[in-house]
């Protein structure tokens, strides 16, 4: 069955442009995203992998480490880090897998045959230090992801994560948030000290309470 919001990411232990990995043990007590790139040498994930590195430090800044992976081998991934460098201007600074025998892909159902028998599509896996998948994001290999929404998901999620709120449309690391429908006015007045306002009953604003 597919992977869904709630499982456990499955550990694996993997070749990477970094040395051998074990996932769950490599990931320790930070947050992780696994992006998954259809084929080495092609065009949109050349800049998507240069994209990665350059927000690297916006990653670490939220705790969270990176890691693609392609279906090819380490070999070819170092190869082409190269041409990452030469047309992105980009060092690739976190680990590439390399599963040729596809041991991950299947793993995380990264390979969808109705798209491709042996590429994977453009699948990102948001995992919580708890090793739980907390969102997953699937995208054609003709489409290039947008890092900066892989960031504000990751805000999200943390946030959230750590208070009873939710983020409303187009929420981006700053704004207001909305407050549990569940918590009563008066324990809202208490969480949130910063005072909200309500819209109706279920839909509470309050300004974002890790600010
Ligand atoms: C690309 O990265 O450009 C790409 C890879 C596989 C299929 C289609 C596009």
């Amino acid at each position: 069955m597919e992977l869904q919001i709630g499982d456990t990411a499955p550990d694996f232990t993997a070749e990477t442009t970094e040395g051998t990995i074990k996932f769950h043990e490599w990931l320790g007590s930070s947050w992780g995203v696994l992006f998954s790139h259809p084929k080495d040498f092609t065009p949109v994930c050349t800049t998507e992998l240069g994209e990665a590195a350059r927000l690297k430090p916006e990653f670490d800044k939220r705790n969270t480490k990176i890691i693609g992976i392609s279906v090819d081998p380490v070999d070819s991934h170092n190869r082409w880090l190269g041409d990452i460098k030469e047309t992105q201007g980009q060092t690739v600074n976190y680990p590439v897998i390399g599963d040729p025998d596809r041991k991950v892909a299947d793993l995380y159902g990264m390979i969808h045959p109705k798209a491709s028998d042996t590429l994977t599509v453009r699948s990102v896996f948001f995992v919580g230090p708890d090793k739980k998948v907390k969102a997953l994001i699937t995208y054609p290999a003709s489409t290039g992801r947008n890092f900066d929404e892989i960031l504000r998901v990751l805000d999200s999620l943390q946030l959230t994560d750590a208070y009873s709120v939710s983020t409303p449309v187009n929420w981006k690391d700053g704004d207001d948030v909305i407050i549990a429908p569940a918590i009563p006015d008066d324990e809202a007045k208490q969480r949130f000290p910063k005072g909200f306002r309500t819209l109706k009953p279920y839909l509470r604003l309050t300004p974002q309470p890790n600010r």
